[in-house]
């Protein structure tokens, strides 16, 4: 752990509420640059199973591992994510042999996160043999639907590979459990390389310059990938250590229908960033394939998730709970049609609300005492920084948390368009550690 860092408030850069928290906190704030590697996906390319569908919100295999030890968590903990995404935290608590729960509203992520564990039941050669039977039954299997009035289905793939992905998908879904999990999450991870779409920053990307990879090839070093993950888990003793985890399709706002049989003792999580974040967006492809039958059922999704997205509506005199969210958002309230994207005031606001509710629900299910570690990014518009980090924390304080510390664990530059209009200020992603008060 690194020293204790005062933190350079620039002033004009920030809110009067917002340089108070940063006051307040300065003597909680520590930087482990160390951590800035472990809180992306990218840690995750050498990790067997999760490197396998690239869920790019996800953090590492190895930062979930750091923070049990650090918390001292074992087999007589519970540990929680109530934004699991593919199930990092609950595979890397597994695998120590720790209960886990996890929670997530989008169900690509929750079908990720429950096909995981299925690997551990198929044997060395099995998908090789499957993958062999799919490839002589897709031609000619009659093509699955999808949710084609979405937009970007109609855009997204070269016509022969859609409708090839198609007969593909309906000779998978005729495969008995756990083949028809697998290939499916197999099928998924194929579905970007496999378009001229690219997962980019906060959306999904049309990019008419790239050349679609060929399905068949792409599928084929997958299976190759998934039967050397196969070998690699039982190498690793993970199918011995593994206890099985539970995935709960739902918001982690409203907890009252997950059944946990005992009470949390540990959440290790990240919420979606209050930056435009469009999970039903960037999934699309997925969702459109096999989660919704049409716009609308992708829409009711898309407002059934955390408002960190540009759609995001308001309730009637609807308010953000802290007050340096609602000085951020009169400042840029006050800025009219000047504002680069007219809806952030809402999405802020929305944010903020579905975030207190999150912590109030969290503090209502955890055990005393327990701990808590989130990822979170700082958010940055109009040249005005808001400290994500510190609001969340004092808002935790308000609902019987402790704030322990706050840990720097990297640096973001901001993009290009507030880089070229304000400078270059250096955004911060934390890591916020909160005790429940007994
Ligand atoms: C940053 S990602 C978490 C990724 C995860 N740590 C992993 O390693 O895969 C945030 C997650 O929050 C989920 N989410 C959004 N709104 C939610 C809600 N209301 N309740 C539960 N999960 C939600 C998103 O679907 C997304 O998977």
């Amino acid at each position: 752990m690194g020293q204790p860092v005062l933190f350079d408030v620039k002033t004009g850069d920030s809110g009067d509420e917002a340089q108070r928290l940063e006051q307040k906190y300065a003597h909680r704030m520590r930087e482990d640059l160390r951590m800035g590697s472990m809180v992306s996906y990218v840690g995750n390319r050498d990790v067997p199973l999760l490197r396998l569908y690239r869920y790019k919100e996800a953090f590492a295999f190895r930062f979930v591992e750091e923070w049990l030890a650090r918390f001292g968590a074992g087999p007589e903990d519970t540990v929680f994510d109530p934004f699991c995404g593919m199930g990092t935290t609950l595979l890397a608590a597994s695998c120590r042999g720790i209960p886990a729960v996890g929670t997530d509203r989008l169900p690509v992520a929750v079908f990720i996160a429950r096909t995981l564990p299925l690997f551990f039941q198929v044997r060395p050669g099995e998908l090789t043999r499957v993958f062999e039977h799919l490839r002589q039954i897709a031609p000619s299997a009659e093509p699955a639907p999808v949710a084609m009035d979405v937009a970007i289905m109609g855009v997204a793939f070269p016509a022969g590979t859609l409708l090839a992905l198609r007969r593909w998908k309906a000779a998978i879904d005729g495969l008995d459990s756990p083949f028809r999990e697998i290939f499916l999450l197999l099928f998924f991870s194929v579905l970007e390389a496999c378009s001229y779409t690219s997962k980019d920053g906060q959306f999904l990307r049309l990019r008419r310059d790239k050349r679609p990879a060929d399905l068949e090839e792409a599928l084929t070093g997958k299976v190759r990938e998934a039967e050397t993950d196969v070998r690699w888990i039982r190498e690793l003793g993970w199918d011995r250590a593994f206890l099985p985890f539970q995935v709960v399709l739902g918001d982690t706002r409203r907890l009252e229908d997950v059944p946990f049989e005992r009470s949390p003792t540990v959440i290790i999580t990240s919420p979606p960033y209050a930056n435009r974040y469009d999970y039903t967006r960037t999934y699309s492809l997925e969702l459109c394939f096999h989660f919704v039958r049409n716009f609308a059922e992708l829409r009711e999704l898309r407002h059934s998730l955390l408002r960190s997205h540009i759609e995001a509506r308001l309730a009637p005199a609807e308010e953000a709970p802290h007050p340096a969210v609602r000085e951020l958002v009169d400042f840029l309230r006050a800025r009219g049609k000047a504002l680069n994207n007219p809806r952030i005031p809402d999405m802020l606001t929305g944010y903020f609300v579905d975030m207190q509710k999150a912590i109030r629900e969290w503090r209502r299910v955890l055990a005393p005492s327990a701990r808590v570690a989130m990822v979170v990014d700082n958010v940055r518009f109009e040249g005005r920084m808001l400290p994500v980090d510190l609001i969340l924390s004092e808002m935790a304080e308000e609902e019987g948390f402790v704030v322990e510390e706050i840990v720097v664990a990297r640096y973001k530059g901001n993009s290009s368009q507030q880089m070229g209009r304000y400078g270059r200020v250096p955004v911060r992603e934390s890591i916020v550690v909160w005790r429940k008060q007994e």
